[in-house]
């Protein structure tokens, strides 16, 4: 789209069950923050709305997990969504909620336009239902064993260990999640959005007019389209939600994602009565920020949606990033894997922008990538402090020390060929910039602006101001020579530094509002259009001393993290009391089924690749001490003798052996397995086990006893 007259940005609305983590924030937040900021500095007519996802399943399910009303749970999280986001500085124009009536109003009537031009089919199908608690299940509310992976806590929608997605009736073993009870099918009538009449639009709309979109967002698009699309219910059964607005749909409620990308509209309405010049027009261009597993929805439903009801504009991109990984691990809320951002803000006071520099720079934009606290220690310590941060202060505290404290002038008489090309490359990379961002390649626009930095650094190491600044005359004096090429290297590097305002602005802005507080400018210096000039700053005008702009981030800062992570997932591991039982009986199913002489669903984990294999260090070992840890009935503590060290490993096999008949014996260990405290005792890897079909424990060990150390592959 060639220069639209107006910019709609959207994030997808997070469900309101929980605080955003810093995978959300990498998935869609900060990524359209960063363009309504750009747009924004560029004068462009934008608006940027969001708001909470406030129905839907996970909603209700957080609700009976606590025993309180979705009302009650979706009032918790929005404040405390809403606030992580303020704080992080994600400039919404408007944060709304679809609990507003606003938004009720504005999806009902969209329902009823569609309804009224006869859109839907009214279909009856054979649901699950809980007889115990007469009503009817959403797939999310049966869970049972896997057939994929044995996990037993799996979804009727999903299984969230394997990621397999499943139907109810794959689940070994289904069980209703809010009496127990085993579901049984039931009769309901629903409203059904005919998905097929709209695929001749969207393989033109999408495979022929947008082949610009991104790859994975334009090949996920392809592959629905390639494998035809269905009819999809557009109501649930359900007492949380937009009711039906018809009169014989009681107990029915629209289907949340019909309500939610809706929600977008009902924001913009509550933001201004201007509206529909936004979303009726041709001429706005509409850009929705989601993650990869919106794709479906704001690529292929909700436009179809869009294109039903006729008024509407449709998205000119959904740039959808990939997932980011906490630590070689996929995020799970379930299990607590997760940096959540309301905790690293309590953690991490005034480091804002740190968090948005590390999760843009390494944004999963083309593929899943992970965060590490390493990464995160490193990105600070060696990109910002020491290149952006220490070039400024390095400016500042020499125009102090050498130009008295003001902008000194340039001498344009005697700028070299270096100063020259410095100075050049403060256009092009605004150049650069824009066009990355244009292409929503905000980790590559990032890393532009970082290098004008090292450039910048660069620059002045070659020119050496201080050391020009002792030249000196017969009259003990500094040649005038001599103090115009240090006011000629200090000029170019303070508007330098005005010009890295301006390009890291939409990035870091924290940093951006200390560093015009430190040039003694007002905001409009911010303007996009002054990015690329040499005279931002004034000859003679005098700036304040310099501020840190950031500050180290130390070691046992990030293992601090690092523990709070582990100690998350074993509280969370040990906080199930219910797995233990549904694991049981799924046992019992197994043999059962295995009597029966039923073939047995292997219980096999995904593929994986080999090199995934190959990040596993396994060592044979000795275990040279066992004791039994107090008060934890199932861990043995274990002393490894490795070879080339000892260590301390705890298993939880205390039940299956003493520890004086396992002394001397080689096991198997997964060496490089992250250290993790139980009871107090830190376990540095673990030891394989081969368990039978009735639970007996049996070493895995080399064949004959073999050196410490030993490798296994
Ligand atoms: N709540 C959904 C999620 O977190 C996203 C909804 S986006 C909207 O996956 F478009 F439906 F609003
Ligand atoms: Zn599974």
């Amino acid at each position: 789209m060639t220069s639209p007259s107006r910019y709609l940005l959207t994030a997808a609305l997070p469900y309101a069950n929980g605080p955003v983590h810093i995978g959300h924030l990498a998935g869609c937040y900060l990524p359209a923050d960063i363009y309504a900021r750009y747009l924004r500095a560029k004068k462009l007519d934008v608006k940027f709305v969001c708001g909470s996802d406030e129905h839907g399943v996970p909603i209700t399910i957080r609700a009976m997990k606590e025993n309180i009303t979705p009302q009650q749970v979706v009032d918790k999280f929005h404040a405390i969504i809403k606030e992580s986001f303020a704080e992080m500085g994600i400039s919404f124009d408007i944060y709304s909620r679809t609990s507003n009536p606003v938004h009720h109003k504005t999806a009902s009537d969209f329902f009823l336009n569609l309804y009224e031009k006869g859109l839907f089919e009214e279909k009856e199908t054979e649901q699950y239902y809980d007889e115990e608690k007469q009503t009817f299940l959403a797939d999310r509310y049966i869970t049972g064993t896997c057939p994929v992976c044995g996990n037993p806590n799996a979804f009727g929608d999903q299984c969230e260990k394997c990621g397999s997605s499943l139907s109810p009736e794959q689940l070994i073993n289904p069980h209703s999640t809010l009496s127990d009870a085993v579901p049984i099918k039931k009769k309901t009538k629903h409203w059904y959005f005919p998905l097929q009449n709209y695929e001749e639009f969207l393989r033109k709309w999408i495979l022929e007019d947008h082949k610009e979109w991104k790859n994975n967002v334009y090949g996920q698009c392809k592959s629905w389209l390639d494998k035809g699309l269905q009819p999809r219910a557009m109501t649930r059964d359900s007492n949380w939600g937009i009711p039906v607005p018809l009169p014989d749909a009681d107990g029915k409620v629209l289907y949340v994602w019909f309500d939610a990308p809706i929600g977008y509209i009902s924001a913009t309405k509550e933001l201004m009565d201007n509206w529909k010049d936004y979303w009726y027009s041709e001429d706005t261009k509409l850009v929705h920020f989601i993650g990869k597993d919106n794709i479906v929805f704001h690529c292929i439903i909700f436009p179809a949606m869009l294109k039903a009801h006729g008024d509407f504009v449709l998205p000119d991109n959904v740039p959808a990033n990939e997932f980011l990984n906490i630590e070689g691990q996929k995020v799970s809320t379930s299990r607590n894997w997760a940096v959540w951002v309301d905790e690293y803000l309590k953690d991490f006071p005034d480091q804002q922008d740190v968090l948005r520099y590390v999760l843009c720079a390494n944004a999963p934009e083309t593929k899943d990538n992970d965060f590490t606290w390493k990464d995160f220690q490193d990105r600070n310590n060696s990109e910002l402090v020491s290149i952006f941060g220490n070039f400024v202060n390095r400016t500042f505290v020499l125009m102090h020390k050498l130009c008295k404290g003001k902008v000194p002038s340039l001498h344009v008489d005697i700028l070299d060929g270096a100063d020259n090309k410095m100075v050049g490359e403060f256009a092009q990379t605004k150049i650069k910039i824009e066009s990355l961002l244009e292409q929503y390649k905000f980790r590559d626009a990032l890393y532009e602006v970082i290098d004008l930095a090292r450039k910048g650094n660069k620059y002045m190491q070659d020119k050496q101001p201080w050391i020009v600044a002792k030249q000196t005359g017969n009259d003990g004096e500094l040649t005038t020579e001599a103090q115009n090429q240090v006011d000629n290297c200090l000029h170019i590097c303070l508007q330098l530094c005005a010009n890295l305002a301006i390009f890291v602005n939409p990035f870091l802005p924290f940093t951006a509002q200390k560093m015009i507080h430190m040039m003694k400018v007002v905001d409009k210096i911010l303007d996009w259009e002054n990015g690329g000039k040499l005279k931002l700053l004034s000859t003679g005008y005098s700036l304040r001393p310099p501020e840190l702009l950031f500050r180290k981030i130390e070691d046992a800062e990030v293992e601090a993290q690092i523990e709070k992570l582990n100690k998350g997932l074993a509280e969370a591991s040990g906080a199930q009391p219910k797995s233990a039982k549904i694991a049981q009986a799924s046992k019992n199913t197994d043999l059962k089924e295995m009597k029966e002489n039923k073939p047995q669903v292997p219980n096999l984990k995904p593929n994986i690749v080999f090199d995934d294999f190959a990040k596993i260090d396994l060592k044979v070992g000795a275990i040279i001490s066992a004791e039994k840890v107090e008060k934890a009935d199932k861990l043995l503590k274990l002393e490894i003798d490795l070879g080339f060290e000892k260590r301390i490993i705890l298993s939880g096999i205390a039940q299956h052996f003493s520890p004086e008949e396992i002394i001397g014996k080689q096991v198997v260990v997964v060496a490089n397995l992250a250290p993790r405290k139980m009871r107090g005792i830190e376990s540095n890897g673990m030891i394989l086990m081969a368990e039978d079909s009735e639970g007996k424990l049996y070493f895995v060990q080399p064949e004959s006893v073999i050196g410490n150390g030993s490798g296994v592959s």
